[in-house]
């Protein structure tokens, strides 16, 4: 891995307007945590910065509704944020506000910087002014029915309906939200900012990051810096498109206000986004001025060799793959001293539902974090929802599940374990580890474990060490796989559960003493291992682990840590010797969760569910959405075919595909297909089928896929393949 000098990792600003849930979390700050947690041990310079987006129109809604300040609404929740996130131990080294002094300094500085390069424009244009409030109404200001689906409530900028992206004057029957009047269309200047002069810089710089760029081109890159597809689709989306001028001042009067005395920038402050983004700068300043050295920033903004790592939610990203950039190229330009340095990355993620429904703060269907942490661990959270990450596609996260994964794995899996090698050693060996646990005999545990269950080393492919699990983790934190890492290294306590109860050290024990020993010390330096390996995950959990093994924390080990020495690789080796004492009695790592405890919580969303189905089925009419659409020939490029089923058959370990091979003209092709809950192979062979043949191959579960068939889903949710009626139809084009 190519070195890396220091990584500056950011989290999107929450909107200081409500509490985070559970969706944010599983989203940006989780994962950004274990990862930062992860960079730590191994000794890296890492910093993690976050903090509050207290600007925006939303918050000034807030304030009017509930009859006080805005101030008083983000003093509120950037409070009860910033405590949710400690109690989640999500390990900020700052979380600041946009509403500090120095962040407005840093915002204005960024302006009036790129207002003296002349590279803003000012353009005047006609807005919404609602004449009975005396103020220009910014799109969330106005309300109306929506264009696309008749949402007779969608906002200016937004249907939350059908999700469609709007300006005000599209809404029919606009209405002003602040008196329902009508509003009317007034001259306003804006100052712009021309994204389009930065077209070609932005490209070469996606370019840099994407795979299929990086492969036809020969770029040099390191795979942590290969963007995800979503991140980079999303942002050529818009660079096809063409990059437009965009307004970043607005008429409020809560935001930062430009820094210039000219009558027409009065009344005016900084577009939201303009003024967030900037937040990573203004807070990793105001970090350094903490740490005593203040220019230190300048080495995570500005030293070449270090890097930045944006986490964000999908709805961000171009945010921070084109704006961001953009107003840090028109900072750079003609620069030669002080250029900032573009991310390196921007793990952006899906979105984590709840119970089947997207997290929604204006339908009220939410878990809130703080809530949660009342009721339940940190710890138990985090591992259900690092778990549940939506890597590269929305996941659902559930109470069953919750439940499911802190019974049967943390307190049944880990805990168990951990418990009985304490207890035993406690119980047989007077609580001192009995036996040297050799380097060699630590590494091979996987095998010992594989000696009599076949299907186990059928599960591994090969056979793997432990050291092998510990590196494939690691590289998958380092690529932002957090649900591979995660369950990975819940593998490594499953294997060392089976470790002690296929040895049986109770039984040995009554015969063999030494052997006894000898099992006993690999397991207590099992535990030693997992105490680190699940420290990005379980933080508290772990040091507690340490603590009843006699050892140091893992803070403790840090402070101790030598430059080039990595806590992370001592996972590898055993460091329990014998003779090392334990600390006494085990402590119960994990209560188990009863269904009692999570009844109140499933008739609440039960609640909230009716509630929703309720406004709905008062709506007026549910319409059908659909995709944005396309052109002719864009549609022309999908080469759909008449396929024939020549045989079918079951995908092993994977409960929900088939295999199938379709004849296809004078082709045959293979085919994985979901479909195995709804179809047997049987069934499936001599069907005629669409395919859509010439989607790129993919591999999925080590089998090659080339193409997809066509399928619909019932109202039950059952799937039904489309089946192309007609006589000797195969291998002609659908059209
Ligand atoms: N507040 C925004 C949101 O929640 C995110 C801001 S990210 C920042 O969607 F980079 F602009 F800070
Ligand atoms: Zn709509």
């Amino acid at each position: 891995m190519q070195h890396v000098k220091r990584t500056l990792v950011t989290t999107a600003l929450p909107y200081a307007n409500g509490p985070v849930h559970l969706g944010h979390l599983a989203g940006v700050y989780l994962p950004a945590d274990i990862y930062v947690r992860y960079k730590r041990m191994k000794g890296e310079d890492v910093i993690h910065i976050g903090g509050s987006d207290e600007h925006g129109v939303p918050i000034t809604i807030t304030a009017e509704k509930e009859g006080i300040s805005p101030q008083d609404v983000v003093d509120r929740y950037h409070r009860m944020n910033s405590e949710a996130f400690r109690k989640c131990g999500i390990s900020f080294d700052y979380y600041g506000r946009t509403s500090s002094q120095g962040h407005h300094d840093t915002a204005k500085e960024f302006f009036l910087e790129i207002e003296k390069k002349g590279i803003f424009r000012r353009k005047t244009e006609k807005q919404f002014f609602d004449a009975t409030a005396g103020r220009f109404l910014s799109d969330r200001y106005v309300t109306g029915t929506c264009p696309i689906c008749g949402n007779l409530e969608a906002n200016g900028d937004q249907c939350e309906q059908c999700g469609t992206h709007l300006s005000p004057t599209e809404l029919l029957n606009p209405k002003s939200k602040l008196s329902d009047a009508i509003p009317e269309l007034r001259e306003t200047m804006h100052w712009y900012f021309p994204l389009g002069r930065f077209q070609k810089a932005l490209e070469e710089y996606v370019d840099l990051h994407d795979l299929q760029k990086i492969f036809t081109e020969n770029f040099e890159k390191e795979q942590y810096s290969v963007w995800r597809p979503n991140v980079v689709n999303y942002t050529r989306t818009w660079l096809k498109q063409g990059l437009n001028d965009r307004a970043i001042t607005r008429d409020l009067s809560w935001g930062i206000e430009l820094p210039i005395s000219d009558p027409e920038a009065c009344g005016k402050v900084l577009y939201v986004w303009f003024d967030a983004v900037l937040g990573y700068i203004s807070f990793t300043r105001q970090w350094a001025v903490e740490t005593g050295d203040e220019s230190l920033w300048r080495a995570y903004w500005q030293d070449p060799e270090s890097r930045i790592v944006n986490f964000i939610g999908k709805d961000n990203v171009v945010f921070h793959t084109l704006m961001f950039p953009a107003i840090l190229m028109a900072w750079n330009e003609g620069r030669e001293h002080g250029i900032y340095n573009l991310a390196d990355n921007v793990p952006a993620s899906e979105f984590m539902n709840f119970e089947g429904r997207k997290f929604s703060k204006s339908r009220n269907y939410a878990v809130y974090l703080g809530e949660f942490l009342e009721k339940f661990p940190a710890d138990t959270l985090r591992y259900s929802i690092a778990m549940n990450y939506p890597e590269n596609k929305d996941t659902d996260f559930s109470w069953q599940d919750f439940q499911n994964r802190t019974n049967g794995e943390l307190a049944d899996t880990l805990g168990n374990f951990i418990k009985r090698s304490i207890d035993f050693t406690n119980a047989r060996f007077d609580g001192v580890v009995p036996f040297d646990c050799p380097r060699d005999v630590m590494r091979d545990f996987t095998v010992l474990l594989s000696y009599d269950t076949g299907a186990e080393i059928d599960e591994l492919g090969d056979r793997v060490t432990l050291d092998d699990l510990i590196d494939e983790i690691g590289q998958a934190y380092d690529c932002f796989h957090f649900r591979e890492a995660v369950s990975k290294t819940m593998d490594i306590a499953r294997r060392a559960n089976r470790f002690l109860t296929q040895n049986e050290p109770w039984k040995q024990i009554k015969t063999d003493r030494d052997t006894a020993a000898k099992i006993m010390s690999v397991s207590l330096n099992l535990c030693n291992s997992l105490s680190l390996l699940f420290y990005p995950i379980i933080p508290e959990t772990c040091n507690k682990i340490r603590s009843m093994l006699g050892c140091q924390t893992i803070e403790q080990l840090r402070e101790e840590l030598k430059s080039g020495e990595s806590i992370w690789e001592m996972a590898k080796n055993p460091s329990l010797s014998k003779g090392h004492k334990l600390k006494g009695t085990s402590e119960i790592l994990f209560t188990k969760i009863e269904d009692k405890d999570i009844e109140p919580e499933l008739k609440k969303i039960e609640q909230l569910l009716a509630e929703a189905e309720k406004r709905e089925a008062g709506a007026a009419v549910e319409h059908t959405i659909f995709k944005p659409v396309i052109g002719f020939d864009e549609f022309q490029k999908v080469d759909l075919r008449a396929a024939t089923v020549i045989s079918a058959e079951k995908v092993q370990k994977a409960a929900k595909l088939l295999k199938l091979l379709l004849k296809v003209g004078t082709e045959t092709r293979q085919v994985l297909a979901g479909i195995a809950q709804h179809y047997s192979p049987e069934e499936m062979v001599g069907k005629q089928v669409v395919l859509v043949a010439n989607l790129a191959e993919r591999t999925i579960r080590g089998e090659v896929s080339q193409g997809m068939i066509l399928a619909v889903e019932g109202a039950d949710g059952r799937l039904c393949v489309v089946e192309p009626v007609g006589d000797e139809i195969n291998g002609q084009q659908i059209q």
